[in-house]
């Protein structure tokens, strides 16, 4: 008698201790949440996230960027602990689910270690929120919020989420999973969906380090089969260029004047050419211009000696960065190999041309 009662009280408490902690775990799951929003529906400035889940450090520095980074100039992002654990578990951002990006100033660019981006100081605050409850109407729910208030060197206290179209209409279009741009964050692609008993970070195994990709790599492939003015193949394109083919555009500037770009060297003497397509477009004031356009710059020496050709060709109808264009940049006119860059979407060619006209930098009508 007694020894079944206690095998009962026993088997009841084993299954109460099992409902409850289930419903426990669930719970605190779901509703711990690592943001508060007021009254007014504005997002409290996070704390504590430094003690988060780190998950990466995009870099846009101001002088890749032509002083203008939108975003200066580190950005340290974390996502807070639960949804982290949400991720590994089931590969998707959960509801509640908040990400920081704090900015950090460059303080310096060389150390003992060498030359680098070194981190100075905390400059400014940003956060993402994932929630169907608070924005329903966003898209993907998530909403987006900047803290950062440089004028008083303070971050605000609270912030509205930010116009779909300031900040998510990219982030939906650009980052690779739920709003994310986990692209830059080895961290969450390394966890997503393996499970809570695994740490990745703890196997030996590790990708051999592959080339790097340098500002000067096309990101994106240059369309097969396409007939420009220009061959976009690199050796038709040379022997194009060694033609002297392009001379034959109506609109090219008289004579050589210093560059005010690094081509190759800000002050050397260059000459541009652009063909019809984008002369048109120039003259109708668009801030598209057609696939088709292109343009052509010589480059010369200190002694004004023929220096390789900058070049670029519209191939798509939308700009998109940069990747739409075709760039190519040769620094010999004789020797072909002599490639700076080639192809779509060169970052260190459209970071600088961004300030121009769908990038074209050249005041129109030419010189
Ligand atoms: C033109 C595209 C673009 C716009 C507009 C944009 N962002 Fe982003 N955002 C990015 C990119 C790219 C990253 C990741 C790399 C980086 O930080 O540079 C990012 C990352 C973030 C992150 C880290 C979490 C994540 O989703 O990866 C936050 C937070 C963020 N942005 C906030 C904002 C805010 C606030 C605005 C509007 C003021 C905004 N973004 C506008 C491109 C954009
Ligand atoms: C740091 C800024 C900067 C970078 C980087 C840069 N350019 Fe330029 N580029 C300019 C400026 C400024 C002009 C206007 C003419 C001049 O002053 O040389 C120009 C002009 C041109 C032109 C003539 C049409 C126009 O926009 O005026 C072409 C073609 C061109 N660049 C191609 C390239 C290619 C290809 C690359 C990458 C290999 C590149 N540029 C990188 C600043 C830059």
């Amino acid at each position: 008698m007694t020894n079944k009662f206690n095998i009962f009280t026993v088997l009841g408490l084993l299954v109460l201790l099992q409902l409850t902690s289930c419903n426990d775990a669930k719970d605190q799951y779901v509703a711990v949440t690592h943001f508060t929003i007021d009254a007014n529906g504005e997002l409290e400035r996070p704390t504590g996230y430094r003690s988060w889940v780190y998950v990466g450090t995009p870099v846009t520095p101001n002088d890749l960027n032509d002083g203008k980074a939108p975003f200066p100039e580190m950005h340290n992002v974390y996502i807070d602990p639960h949804s982290f654990d949400h991720y590994k578990k089931t590969g998707e951002f959960r509801e509640g689910a908040i990400l920081v990006k704090e900015l950090v100033s460059i303080g310096s660019k060389a150390a003992v270690s060498g030359n680098g981006y070194f981190a100075g100081e905390f400059i400014g605050l940003e956060a993402s929120v994932k929630s169907k409850e608070h924005f329903p109407d966003e898209p993907g729910n998530w909403a987006i919020f900047s803290f950062t208030n440089p004028e008083e060197g303070t971050l605000k206290q609270t912030a509205a989420a930010l116009p779909t179209n300031m900040c998510n209409a990219c982030h939906q279009a650009n980052a690779e999973d739920d709003f994310v741009f986990t692209q830059y964050y080895p961290v969450l692609r390394a966890a997503k969906g393996i499970g809570m008993d695994v740490s990745p970070e703890d196997s030996a195994e590790r990708k051999p380090s592959k080339k790097e990709v340098s500002i000067w790599d096309a990101t994106v492939p240059t369309p097969e089969g396409l007939v420009l003015e220009i061959p976009l193949e690199r050796n038709q394109l040379f022997a194009y260029l060694k033609e002297g083919k392009y001379r034959a555009y109506k609109n090219q500037e008289k004579k050589l004047h210093p560059s005010e770009g690094p081509h190759q060297k800000v002050g050397l003497p260059v000459k541009v050419f652009i063909n019809d397509i984008l002369a048109k477009s120039l003259e109708a004031g668009n801030t598209e211009h057609p696939l088709g356009s292109v343009s052509v710059k010589e480059m010369y020496d200190e002694n004004s000696q023929p220096a390789g050709w900058a070049v670029f060709a519209k191939t798509h109808d939308k700009s998109d960065g940069g990747n739409g264009w075709f760039w190519y940049e040769v620094t010999d006119s004789e020797d072909a190999t002599k490639i700076a860059a080639i192809g779509n979407g060169v970052i260190g060619c459209a970071s600088c041309h961004t300030i121009g006209k769908d990038m074209v930098r050249t005041k129109f009508p030419l010189n």
